[in-house]
């Protein structure tokens, strides 16, 4: 039905430059500036302004989902999810990841690249009992990234653990990573595609910042 299928998007164009990115206000630390523009998403409430795409490589090849950033930490950015999903079982064999956000209402893209590592098992643990019940036997139902027959069979496993929610326990492949990023972009849409483009790159323990080309 779709065979030989053919939209064109050309007509869709969008006008930025609401604000401009100041060079001389950017601090040393990228990670205090995330911050500030991580604040300004959250004072205006964008929509779910902490998701972030994580791209990972395993043999040469891309594969990228959303997760959510739930701290920063000690100059990293720090997620939660199961070691045994696709992603982990992709950053155990390669920790260099990249995450994007995109801040579309106020016309902002960070991109982040740098190396994950585990959290430890007391800040996961931590975070798993912080969450809600429901949260932590759908953590344990699901064996992440797994093919499963049908979706009962999730519901079925999911409830089973609610019942016993006396013995409810972090599974030890579920956590959370930090990245250590070592390479920031903060993109600020600009006026005829003039945008701001400002990275900072870490060599020798320091931060160098500077301007790309749009
Ligand atoms: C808005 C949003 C937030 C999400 N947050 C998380 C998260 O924090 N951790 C997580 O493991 N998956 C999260 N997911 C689901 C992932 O995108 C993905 O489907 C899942 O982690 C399996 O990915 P994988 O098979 O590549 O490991 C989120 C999805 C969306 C759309």
């Amino acid at each position: 039905m779709y065979q030989n299928m053919a939209k064109s998007y050309h007509h869709i164009r969008q006008n930025y430059g609401k604000v401009a990115l100041v060079e001389s206000e950017m601090p040393d630390n990228p990670i205090l500036f995330f911050s500030q523009w991580f604040d300004e998403a959250l004072k205006d409430q964008l929509p779910d302004a902490n998701a972030m795409v994580l791209s990972t490589v395993y043999q040469n090849k891309p594969s990228s989902r959303v997760v959510l950033l739930k701290a920063i930490e000690q100059n990293s950015l720090v997620f939660f999810t199961n070691y045994n999903s696709r992603k982990g079982r992709e950053i155990a064999s390669n920790p260099q990841v990249s995450v994007l956000f995109f801040w579309t209402q106020h016309e902002r893209q960070i991109r982040i690249e740098g190396r994950v590592e585990k959290i430890s098992e007391e800040y996961a643990e931590d975070y798993f009992i912080s969450r809600p019940l429901e949260s932590q036997a759908a953590a344990i139902a699901s064996n992440q990234s797994e093919k499963i027959n049908n979706k009962a069979e999730l519901i079925q496993r999911y409830e089973h653990i609610l019942m016993e929610a006396d013995s409810i326990k972090r599974p030890v492949h579920w956590g959370g990573y930090q990245l250590i990023p070592h390479y920031f972009e903060f993109w600020q849409g600009g006026a005829n595609r003039l945008h701001d483009r400002m990275i900072y790159e870490l060599t020798d323990q320091n931060w160098q910042i500077s301007r790309l080309s749009p």
